[in-house]
């Protein structure tokens, strides 16, 4: 019989632009395609926060509308991404009994354990968690346990990652998605996003830092055996360099903007000067003055920034180095750079699923938006990989502790949300069937 394809929507909502990634999909169990790239200039967000809500939900329209050119449908619903600063990811432990005598280890187990990590913590009242990602399981002591269901046991232990924002900002994204005609099905936090778009499995395994440089943040993701074990997000992007160019070289932003792009970080053969039209007179700028101002904020950016986001952990949990995405990864040398100031192998990640994507949309720049479909659909895949709080608790601002969101996040094929554990068990038991 014949079957609609699923349509996954991610929108990316940046500082810089606003992206709009449409795939579809034949059944659940198979890997989404990318149909379509939609882009708009980002306009009212500053530092990933929205800051003239009218001008952000104008921007949203657009790259919908763009998108929808693209596919040739409409567009109802997407899951977001979003750079908001003062994301924390805090890590807390969870252990429960199976029994006196060992036996396996059962769903309603898994979630005990969750939701005894997730006693732990504490989130004060103006905070909401975003995501909950099991980090780790330990079955008597035996760690590295991959997925414990199933497995034989009389202790079960677990270490949980709880993504924990600002409610006031998720609840402005909400309203500025939902204000441009599209209803949030869920958020992830650009970090995981840009992560996701852009790491191999292999790297993740290995161990791996992922920064995604864009206009306003650097999302900064770290990963070892698989799972992310930080997810932050650094207030310093591209719009600095500008910033910092304008004012050494006098210049409007929008002239700066220009030099940027231009600037090499590769070493130079020698002096070079550029002439520039600023307000109708030309200016002769010496190249490497420019460098140096690029070379400064990069400086500080990893040398400050991400090694104090790196301090908790030793570089050697990291042999696949560290990863940069975003739009400011398309400076020329910067890998080099980065790799010097953080004395670990780098690499650009243009995104995954880059050959499904439209050239012109498809380089690191749009790393993140291409890693919101890998997000939703592993979500799907596996309830327990990412757990996200549901977007009617998240609008209201209850924190996710006060109603344990285990499996909330889950879709049915209907696209209704799993609302309860009776409900997620179904959910998995449906998911199980189908998939033999
Ligand atoms: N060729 C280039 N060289 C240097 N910088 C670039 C280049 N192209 C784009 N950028 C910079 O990349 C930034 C935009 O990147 P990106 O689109 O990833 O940001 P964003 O997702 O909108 O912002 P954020 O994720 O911080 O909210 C801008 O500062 C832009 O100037
Ligand atoms: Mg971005």
């Amino acid at each position: 019989m014949y079957k609609e394809p699923e349509i996954l929507v991610g929108l990316d909502l940046g500082t810089s632009k606003t992206a709009v990634v449409v795939a579809e999909r034949d059944s659940r169990f198979q890997e989404p395609q990318i149909i379509g790239v939609g882009y708009a200039p980002s306009q009212g967000i500053r530092k990933g926060l929205i800051i003239n809500l009218e001008q952000a939900v104008r921007s949203v329209r657009q790259a919908v509308r763009d998108a929808e050119n693209m596919v040739g449908f409409q567009i109802s619903e997407a899951t977001v991404s979003f750079s908001g600063m003062d994301v924390t990811s805090v890590m807390s432990r969870g252990m429960i009994s199976l029994g006196r005598t060992p036996r396996q280890v059962s769903i309603a187990d898994v979630e005990r354990v969750i939701e005894a990590a997730q006693s732990e913590l504490s989130i004060p009242s103006n905070r909401v968690t975003l995501h909950t990602i099991p980090v780790k399981y330990s079955i008597d002591g035996n760690s590295g346990i991959d997925d414990p269901l199933g497995m034989t046991g009389i202790r079960l232990e677990m270490e949980l990652q709880s993504v924990i924002i600002p409610t006031t900002v998720v609840q402005n994204i909400i309203n500025c998605v939902e204000s441009a005609g599209v209803a949030v099905n869920g958020l992830v936090v650009k970090s995981l996003a840009s992560a996701l778009g852009a790491l191999t499995d292999e790297e993740t395994r290995a161990g791996v830092i992922s920064l995604c440089i864009g206009g306003g943040t650097t999302g900064v993701a770290m990963y070892t055996d698989g799972r992310p074990v930080k997810l932050s997000v650094v207030p310093i992007g591209g719009d600095h360099i500008t910033n910092d160019l304008a004012y050494v070289m006098k210049i409007p932003i929008s002239k700066a903007e220009e030099i940027k792009k231009m600037v090499s970080l590769l070493p130079a053969e020698e002096e070079q000067e550029l002439d520039v039209d600023v307000r109708g007179r030309t200016v002769t700028f010496n190249v490497q003055e420019a460098v140096d101002v690029v070379r400064c904020r990069l400086e500080e950016l990893f040398g400050e920034h991400v090694m104090n986001q790196l301090a908790e952990y030793k570089m050697h949990m990291f042999p696949a180095g560290a990863v940069l995405s975003g739009g400011v990864a398309k400076t020329p040398g910067i890998d080099f750079f980065a790799s010097e100031v953080l004395n670990v192998p780098v690499r650009i990640a243009d995104p995954l699923d880059m050959y499904q994507m439209p050239p012109g949309r498809n380089d690191c720049e749009y790393a993140t938006a291409a890693g919101i479909v890998r997000y939703m659909s592993s979500k799907e895949r596996n309830p327990y990989r990412f757990i996200e709080a549901p977007v009617s608790q998240l609008r209201s601002g209850v924190s996710s502790l006060a109603q344990p969101a285990v499996g909330k996040s889950a879709k049915r094929n209907d696209g209704g949300s799993v609302r309860s554990v009776r409900g997620l068990l179904e959910y998995i038991k449906k998911s199980v069937k189908e998939l033999f």
